[in-house]
């Protein structure tokens, strides 16, 4: 069943077609593979499906229902989270501090019961607390719940960003380069990771990468964008043999 459809999605920026015509599906619970050499469009395709940048022309469907032109907060609650390319934590506050701020969305008293402490919101808090606590032991950085995010290593807040994303309890999950800036042990760590959270929530992932082997080994379809369009789409294997692959790679070098 397709989750998320990607209709003619286009966006020029001045002269530049930064996404060009691209369509695709995305099929409820799998890993889908958004690959492509430096410029092809990959995070402003993110861009689009999460509402931060309106399509020049095209339409997004999410679970049979038209998104296009909603608002980020809008898509956020219909169950699409992300991660970004470019860290986005609040780097005073701590890990548990981060995950509880995206957990809000969730909890159900408003602000003033909050305040004022009644019985019904300070039980939600708790709640909160311990879901948070959960995610954060997912992630592997329990220990540090109570570390302002900025001394975090690299590898540690993109992981961090993932707990985060994932405390708005999406359906749909985009990870924009969740392995940059992690060692080859954090980037097995991940593999693993990703497709656990994938088993355990039900989730479906679309994952921009640049490493190769992980999204061989993790991805059951690959989409190649290059100069903003799709130049391949399949399994792994398909896609790693396709002649228009290659040759955008080998341009790239
Ligand atoms: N806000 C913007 N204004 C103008 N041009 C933009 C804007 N955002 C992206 N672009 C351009 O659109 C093209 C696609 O950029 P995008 O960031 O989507 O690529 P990408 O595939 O994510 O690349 P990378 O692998 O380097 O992250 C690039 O040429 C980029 O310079
Ligand atoms: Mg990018």
């Amino acid at each position: 069943m397709s989750l998320l459809a990607v209709r003619n999605m286009t966006r020029r920026f001045g002269g530049l077609l930064a996404v060009s015509d691209v369509s695709f599906s995305v099929y409820k619970g799998e890993i889908f593979g958004l690959i492509g050499p430096n410029g092809a469009g990959k995070t402003t395709l993110f861009n689009l499906i999460t509402g931060l940048t309106p399509p020049s022309s095209g339409d997004l469907e999410y679970k049979n229902r038209y998104i296009t032109r909603l608002k980020p907060h809008q898509i956020a609650e219909l169950g699409i989270a992300r991660t970004f390319q470019n860290i986005r934590l609040f780097g005073n506050l701590t890990a548990l501090e981060n995950v509880l701020v995206s957990q809000h969305v969730h909890t159900r008293s408003g602000v003033l019961s909050g305040v004022i402490g009644t019985p019904g919101a300070r039980r939600e808090e708790r709640q909160a607390r311990w879901q948070a606590m959960e995610l954060l032991e997912m992630v592997k950085l329990s220990d540090r719940a109570h570390v302002p995010a900025l001394s975090f290593s690299y590898g540690d807040q993109r992981r961090l960003e993932i707990a985060r994303a994932l405390a708005l309890q999406p359906e749909l999950l985009l990870l924009d380069e969740p392995s940059a800036g992690m060692n080859a042990n954090e980037k097995t760590t991940l593999t693993g990771f990703i497709r656990e959270i994938r088993d355990r929530f039900g989730l479906t992932v679309v994952l921009i990468e640049h490493h190769v082997p992980m999204v061989m080994n993790l991805c059951d379809r690959i989409a190649v964008l290059n100069f903003g369009q799709l130049i391949a789409l399949g399994e792994p294997a398909a896609v790693q043999n396709d002649s228009a692959v290659i040759e955008a790679y080998l341009g790239e070098q």
